[in-house]
């Protein structure tokens, strides 16, 4: 269809965190969008104006432009109002590994004899995806428009993209155009480019990130061989361009529902092909290890953990979002509960998520109420109002005063001058220089006593 300009609304398909986001901002640009989704009662709520997940700003956007917005579970409607069909059903990982791409299939068995409409891939998937997809249904154009918002700050990320990536291949250029056209007024730089490119821009994106994040958990726990501060070493370090100062803070790993899923299904891809991909392996297992690097903190200060009471603060995979999935909480709190601990937890949104994913621990109303009588409290979601907690007065209600900040987030000497043992990640702790007498293994040590005069 070339020369079309998309006079016409948007469509979305899947309403899950990127679908609605997509559809709210859009709106937002002055766009009708339509949006589909095939689970009702999501759908019911949305016409009611409730808003299934936790993200600043969007339940705003979604009142605002309510009138631009409709919500439908009939694709009928999405292919009747709009010609650009923007794709944002889940990939989640199946067991081996692989991106599970079967919502993608049952999308497009509904398009594949249509010739009138472009599908714009904003779902994650494996590099090949979208050139099988074309070959399969070669009526349908199609557009891989990756998504590279983040949780949290989604609204503000898509309204302020970097970059919009946008791949299409000979003969859907008239969409790609279609797809400029429509990102255009955001500002960004646009990098057109082929499908197969556009989905590896995305792997690679999120993997280089993740690889960012394991190598500076590994610079952190050679930070506490050594005695060095991590942050003053990712501080030092960022201030060089070509490093750049984002994604090098340290802590219980990464989490949430891209990383984890992303990096493991580019390890497949490559597998599927017959390359290793070692680099990748490392970050991934790197950040398993990390989650549970805390359980030795707790020890050191506390021996065993049968019977302690420990509390966690945060519990979803960051701040700002009620996403429990692959959260770092997960591994630790079941770690905990295999050492026999008493694990207590609050967060200030995730808590109904995580009470169902953890029905062991016991969810709090309050960060006070979890750390009464806690032999620990462990940081493990930076959510900013955990920094202002009157720590002197918790000090007295807790059993132990000791801090594990899993986020290097605290204010270490504040909490010292408290009266607490604060463990960090990769930071040097006042605790263990005082408990091991022998210093740090030194490859330049000087001989003694064989001082040459
Ligand atoms: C990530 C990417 O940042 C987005 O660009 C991408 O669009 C998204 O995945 C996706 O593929 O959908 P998101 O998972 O929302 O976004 O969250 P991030 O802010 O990237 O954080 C991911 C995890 O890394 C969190 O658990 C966070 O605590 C951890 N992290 C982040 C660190 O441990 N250290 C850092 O320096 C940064």
């Amino acid at each position: 269809m070339p020369g079309m300009s998309e006079e016409r609304g948007i469509g979305v398909i899947g309403v899950g965190w990127v679908g609605l986001v997509t559809a709210a901002c859009f709106a937002e640009l002055g766009r009708r969008v339509v949006a589909m989704d095939i689970d009702a009662q999501k759908i019911r709520g949305l016409g009611r104006g409730q808003v299934p997940i936790h993200e600043p700003g969007l339940g705003d956007l979604l009142e605002r432009n309510g009138d631009r917005l409709a919500f439908t579970t009939e694709m009928e409607d999405v292919l009747e109002s709009a010609r650009l069909l923007f794709c944002c059903v889940d990939t989640p990982p199946t067991y081996s590994g692989d991106a599970d791409l079967s919502q993608i299939q049952t999308v497009v068995s509904q398009l594949s004899e249509d010739g009138g409409h472009a599908l714009v891939m904003k779902s994650t998937v494996p590099s090949g995806t979208g050139r099988a997809i074309r070959r399969g249904a070669p009526k349908l154009a199609y557009v891989a428009c990756p998504e590279f918002l983040r949780e949290g700050s989604a609204v503000e990320d898509f309204l302020h993209p970097d970059r919009v990536v946008i791949g299409a291949d000979t003969g859907d250029e008239w969409a790609a155009d279609a797809v400029e056209e429509v990102y255009r007024p955001l500002g960004g730089d646009i990098v057109r480019t082929d499908v197969a490119s556009a989905e590896m821009t995305k792997l690679a994106s999120n993997a280089f990130l993740a690889t960012k994040i394991s190598f500076i958990n590994e610079i952190a726990n050679v930070c506490e061989e050594v005695g060095a501060d991590v942050t003053e070493v990712a501080r030092g370090m960022g201030l060089d361009k070509r490093i750049g100062p984002s994604f090098l803070r340290a802590g219980v790993g990464y989490g949430g529902s891209c990383f984890p899923k992303d990096t493991q299904a580019l390890k497949q891809l490559a597998g599927n092909t017959g390359y290793h991909f070692q680099l990748l392996t490392a970050v991934i297992e790197v950040n398993e290890l990390q989650k549970r690097r805390v359980i030795a903190k707790l020890e050191k200060h506390l021996g065993p953990l049968a019977g302690k009471k420990v509390a966690l603060l945060g519990l979803a995979f960051k701040p700002h979002t009620d996403d429990m999935r692959e959260a770092s909480s997960l591994v630790l709190a079941s770690r905990l509960k295999g050492e026999g601990a008493e694990v207590r937890a609050y967060d200030p949104v995730a808590e109904r998520r995580a009470g169902e994913l953890l029905p062991t621990v016991e969810m709090c109303a309050s960060a006070e109420e979890a750390l009464e009588g806690a032999d620990a409290a462990v940081l493990v979601t930076e959510w900013p109002q955990f920094a202002d907690l009157d720590w002197v007065s918790l000090r007295e209600r807790m059993a132990k005063p000791l801090v594990v900040d899993g986020r290097n987030f605290l204010d270490a000497e504040r909490l010292r001058q408290a009266g607490f043992a604060y463990e960090g990640i990769g930071r040097p702790t006042g605790n263990a220089r005082r408990r091991n007498s022998t210093p740090p293994r030194h490859p330049f040590a000087f001989p003694t006593g064989s001082r040459r005069t």
